[in-house]
């Protein structure tokens, strides 16, 4: 790998190998998404915690001050949203000079294997990646599975995750699913988990994350799972145990009830 690429990925890889992506790019096809509404006041709290921010160029612009950030993963691809016709139909919104301008460590682009528009998204990816291997900028492939979620089975997140490796993509971001070891080790690049929609309690994001994280990713890239949360600060501290301490999900759950005892005492 060349320096500026190599120099990029230990941006955002930390030295222990693992990393906690925090994603705030849903507006960009969901508009105003709920604790979102005000990206500055959504991320301002959470960034001391995590390791790289995954958002577009336009909240990146107008709520990430550019004198206190950290590593930035640009969201490059988009162009449909939730009330089109069909969210899979992605192009690639931002130029690599904008990414380069916007000094940015690496590029997050979706795809969607299975739908009407894989071709394209595919090719999107292997054309951003071609950019990308001539600038030195790596490229993080999500495997979006768009409204249907019931395709979250590894089966499919296995050949997804393959497929945007096989077109070069230098990390994969999917989704933790039930025999998650078949998703990663199918996936000769480093695989980091989403977190999805809102799930009922903080054990289970901590199960999953704790379940991942054994069986190979290397970190997370957590949205809605921590900044929807009532105590996100909280949260995000107990889920960067997980990933950074290998604290087990009953310890996660202690710190976060604890900083959340602290975060009540403070209101
Ligand atoms: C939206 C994304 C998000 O970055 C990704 O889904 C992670 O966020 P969450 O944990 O909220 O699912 O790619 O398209």
């Amino acid at each position: 790998m060349e320096w500026g690429m190599t120099n990029r990925m230990a941006q955002l890889i930390q030295s222990d190998g693992h990393t906690l992506f925090l994603p705030v790019d849903h507006g960009y096809f969901q508009g105003p998404t709920r604790r979102l509404e005000e990206p500055r006041k959504t991320i301002e709290p959470l960034l001391p915690y995590a390791d790289a921010l995954f958002v577009t160029r336009g909240v990146l612009r107008s709520s990430v001050d550019p004198m206190n950030t950290k590593p930035v993963i640009l969201r490059v691809s988009g162009g449909t949203s939730v009330v089109g016709k069909d969210l899979a139909n992605e192009g690639i919104t931002t130029s690599m000079e904008e990414v380069i301008r916007l000094n940015a460590a690496a590029v997050g682009i979706s795809i969607f294997v299975g739908s009407d528009y894989e071709k394209e998204t595919l090719l999107n990816l292997s054309k951003l990646v071609d950019k990308g291997e001539k600038y030195g900028i790596p490229v993080m492939a999500v495997t979006a599975v768009g409204k249907e979620l019931g395709k979250r089975d590894a089966r499919y997140l296995a050949l997804a995750s393959r497929i945007a490796a096989e077109l070069g993509a230098h990390v994969v971001k999917t989704y933790w699913c039930e025999n998650f070891e078949k998703v990663v080790n199918g996936c000769p690049v480093p695989v980091i988990m989403a977190g999805g929609p809102q799930v009922n309690t903080e054990l289970e994001v901590f199960e999953f994350v704790y379940d991942g994280m054994q069986k190979g990713a290397i970190g997370v890239n957590l949205g809605r799972n921590i900044w929807q949360n009532d105590f996100p600060v909280a949260m995000i501290q107990a889920i960067h145990s997980i990933v950074h301490q290998n604290a087990t999900p009953k310890e996660a759950q202690e710190l976060y009830s604890n900083e959340k005892e602290e975060e009540l005492k403070k209101s």
